[in-house]
C-alpha cells in the first residue's frame, strides 16, 4: 500500500499523513523535511540556498540528524527550502531516497508537492489537500507561536503566498494535482473529519 499526498503549505498534509500511517500501520515520510534539511544544511554552512552547487552538495550529503532538528520548522528554513527545491539537481538527489522509502514493506504514506506526479506516479491512492490561504496562514502562525517563535500573521500569509508561487511556478516538478488525485478541502474540517474522508477514498480505491 502506497499513499501519495500533495498540496500547499499548511493545508494539513502532514497531519493527515501521520494519522493515516498510524491507522493503517504504514511508514510515513514528510518529503518537505528533506528539502528543509537541505536548506538548513546550506544555511548552517553559511552558503546561499540559491547556489545550485552548494544546494546539490547539501542534498547529496544530507545529514539525517538534521531531519529531527527543531530548526527545521522555522520560517527562515521554510522559505529557503522552496528556494533549494527549485534546483533540479537537488530534486534529483532526493528522488532515490523517496522511492526507496516507499518501496520498503509494509508500504508508506508520503506527503509533499510532487509525490503523486513525479516521485510515485503509479501510487494507487493519491490525495490532494488544499485549504484557503487565510486558513493556512492562520495555522502556520499558530504553529510558530506555539513553538515560541515571534510571528506576525500578515508576514506569515505573505510568505505562504510567495512559497505557493515558487512551488507551483517552478520549471521542474511544480506543485500540481495529479489527474487521478482526489482533492480534499480542509478549510472547514477537523483533522478527524479529514482522516475519515481520506479513509473513504482509500476504501474506494483499494
Ligand atoms: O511541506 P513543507 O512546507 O515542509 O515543504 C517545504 C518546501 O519543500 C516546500 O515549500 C517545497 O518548496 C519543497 N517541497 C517540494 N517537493 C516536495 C515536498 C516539499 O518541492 N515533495
Amino acid at each position: 500500500m502506497i499513499i501519495a499526498i500533495d498540496g500547499p503549505a499548511g493545508a494539513g498534509k502532514g497531519t493527515l499523513g501521520r494519522a493515516l500511517a498510524a491507522r493503517l500501520g504504514l511508514r510515513h515520510l514528510d518529503t518537505g523535511g528533506l528539502y528543509r534539511a537541505t536548506a538548513l544544511q546550506v544555511l548552517r554552512a553559511g552558503e546561499d540556498p540559491a547556489d545550485p552547487v552548494a544546494a546539490e552538495r547539501a542534498a547529496r550529503g544530507l545529514d539525517a540528524a538534521l531531519l529531527d532538528s527543531p530548526d527545521l520548522r522555522s520560517a527562515e528554513v521554510g522559505n529557503a527550502s522552496s528556494v533549494v527545491a527549485a534546483i533540479p539537481a537537488v530534486r534529483q538527489a532526493l528522488l532515490d531516497f523517496q522511492r526507496a522509502f516507499a518501496a520498503t514493506p509494509p508500504g508508506a504514506v508520503l506527503d509533499g508537492r510532487d509525490v503523486g506526479t513525479v516521485v510515485l506516479p503509479d501510487a494507487p491512492v493519491k490525495l490532494y489537500i488544499v485549504a484557503s490561504t487565510d486558513e493556512r496562514a492562520r495555522r502556520r502562525h499558530e504553529e510558530l507561536l506555539a513553538r515560541g517563535e515571534a510571528s506576525i500573521y500578515e508576514r506569515v500569509r505573505a510568505e505562504i503566498e510567495a512559497r505557493d508561487a515558487r512551488d507551483s511556478g517552478r520549471a521542474v516538478a511544480p506543485m500540481r494535482k495529479a489527474d487521478d488525485a482526489v482533492e480534499i478541502d480542509t478549510t472547514d474540517l477537523t483533522p478527524e473529519q479529514v482522516l475519515e474522508r481520506a479513509l473513504a477514498v482509500i476504501d474506494a480505491r483499494t
